[in-house]
């Protein structure tokens, strides 16, 4: 038996044990690289193998939110992919802003860099105080990072140009404070926002929304997890509700592809197909 031949079934039962002991259920992610991040986990957590690092999983209870930090990168940015933000601000913002009440489900927010860029825009545009946005991770850890908006504030000219970018009409730095080496996102912006833990491997469909984004969380999802979180989110959306994936993401090839019809192909945006059984408003 090769190395890689071991590996798998380490992999395997540290899979099993998590999914036994916490109810973490990662048997359906991609396995490359689930793999290579449980690898990575067990170097930094000072594990000679992963039977160590399953050993400790099963023991110490602790460990949990920093083991599910390190299977699920939590990188993100302000204004990911500045001109996806873009054409929410000028081709789907004017469609929502027919409805009295806006529901926003933003599933695998990470630290929340990307809950914040929505408020703002949503501010920009005058709908924010008629929108609710539920922002939704796997990672409890996560969450309580997202709701602090601290970051580094060496990331802040990076997300300025975003901003810029993305069409914002002021600058940045009036949605934030900043220190020495933080930044600190302006706490009024959370005032329509929910944060709660939701995964998308186990719960069940979370809202009604309008506009559902699930950007770059799918990637490390194998086609039978991504057809049960598209299923969720069809399941969320009101007929003719947006849907709003990663740029290296896409329906294909996704049994459900004939639920959604393409609104902005390259920015990766679909819109519910009125035919669709989704919950229709
Ligand atoms: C790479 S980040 C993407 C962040 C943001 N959406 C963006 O595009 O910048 C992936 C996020 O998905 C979350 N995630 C991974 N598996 C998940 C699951 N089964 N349910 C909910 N969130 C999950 C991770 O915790 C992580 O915060």
């Amino acid at each position: 038996m090769d190395a890689s031949e071991l590996d798998s079934i380490e992999v395997g039962l540290f899979v099993q044990a998590l999914q036994k002991r916490h109810g973490y259920d990662f048997g359906q992610y991609a396995p490359a690289s689930l793999r290579r991040r449980v690898r990575l986990l067990a170097d930094q957590l000072g594990c000679k193998t992963i039977s160590g690092l399953t050993e400790r999983v099963l023991h110490e209870p602790q460990l949990l939110s920093n083991v599910l930090e390190g299977l699920t990168v939590p990188t993100s940015e302000m204004f990911r992919d500045p001109a996806m933000f873009r054409a929410l601000r000028e081709k789907v913002f004017p469609l929502l802003a027919s409805y009295p009440h806006i529901n926003i489900w933003q599933a695998g927010c990470a630290h929340g860099q990307e809950v914040y860029s929505l408020a703002i825009l949503l501010e920009e545009a005058g709908l924010y105080d008629r929108s609710q946005i539920f922002a939704t991770d796997l990672s409890d850890r996560a969450l309580h990072r997202a709701s602090e908006g601290i970051y580094p504030v060496k990331d802040a000219q990076q997300w300025s140009r975003n901003y810029q970018a993305a069409g914002g009409i002021h600058s940045l730095a009036d949605y934030c404070s900043a220190g020495y080496k933080l930044i600190k996102l302006n706490q009024r912006l959370r005032r329509h926002v929910t944060f709660a833990v939701h995964n998308l491997a186990t719960d069940g469909v979370f809202c009604e929304a309008h506009l559902i984004l699930c950007r770059n969380v799918l990637i490390y999802f194998s086609d039978a997890l991504q057809d049960r979180a598209l299923t969720l989110f069809r399941d969320s959306l009101v007929r003719g509700g947006f849907l709003c994936l990663g740029l290296r993401e896409n329906l294909n090839p996704a049994p459900h592809a004939q639920d959604f019809s393409p609104f902005d192909s390259a920015m990766r945006i679909y819109r519910l197909a009125t035919h669709a059984d989704g919950n229709h408003a």
